[in-house]
């Protein structure tokens, strides 16, 4: 059977839930994942479950061996992905505590390696990307929601941004014009790379702030963590459904 990959953000090193079966460390052609894949049943289901940061949070946006992290959840016979991302929020709708699943996204980052098809191994291919979320897998979980009566944002444009320094609040505006919803830092080169592997990928986004420049309050590492906290509970919640 086909199993579900769990990815977990920011809050997210570890899924309490999911009963572990099995840790495997794997090093893929394109190096070592950010962690451990851990290999469990979560809700009576076969779920893969990888700490995007490590699972000590120890390893920054910009750094993540995505290739890696995505190359190993394939081989693992992972067909469908649900990566967990905190995220700022730009639209008046978008307050902290939102639960959102978005439809859109546009790349800010650089640098990263970003595709399997960097003439190397792979050969080319230029994959459609027109609907970077799998549509299928954003109505399960918007499903999911409804199934337990809560709140979840459905669509909306990540604007994904290099990190790990948050934006200035012009660049803020600048995304509010672009036409983003919400900002993070880890959707690409993620969803990406699970489209050239074809995974079907959605995101599970959580506002944790308002982005920068969009509220009075000063943005502390100490807010966005006590943001965090409040919101795992609403999804580890959807995650069982
Ligand atoms: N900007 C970028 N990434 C983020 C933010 C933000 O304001 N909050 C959480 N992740």
């Amino acid at each position: 059977m086909s199993a579900l990959a769990i990815i977990g953000g920011s809050g997210f090193g570890a899924l309490p839930e999911l009963e572990e079966r099995e840790r495997h460390q794997v090093e893929t052609r394109y190096g070592l994942t950010s962690a451990p894949l851990i290999e469990g049943v979560l809700a009576g289901l076969p779920v893969w479950f990888l700490a995007r940061h490590g699972a000590e949070h120890q390893v920054p946006p910009h750094r993540i061996n995505y290739r890696a992290n995505i190359q190993a959840l394939a081989d693992a016979g992972c067909r469908s992905i649900v990566a967990l991302g905190a995220v700022g929020g730009l639209h008046p709708s978008c307050a902290p505590g939102t639960l959102c699943v978005p439809d859109q996204l546009v790349d800010y980052t650089w640098g990263r390696a970003q595709t399997f098809f960097d003439g190397e191994l792979d050969g080319v291919d230029h994959v459609d990307f027109s609907s970077p979320y799998s549509e299928p897998l954003r109505q399960e979980l918007l499903a999911a929601a409804r199934a337990n009566d809560q709140p979840l944002r459905d669509g909306g444009i990540y604007g994904v941004t290099q990190g790990p320094r948050l934006e200035t609040a012009a660049e803020i505006r600048r995304m509010g014009r672009d036409g983003c919803d919400i900002v993070g830092m880890t959707a690409m080169p993620e969803a990406g790379l699970a489209r050239e592997r074809g995974i079907a990928y959605a995101t599970l986004a959580f506002v944790v702030n308002w982005g920068a420049g969009l509220s009075e309050q000063a943005l502390t590492m100490q807010a966005i963590n006590a943001q965090i906290a409040r919101c795992a509970e609403d999804i580890q919640r959807l995650l069982l459904a």
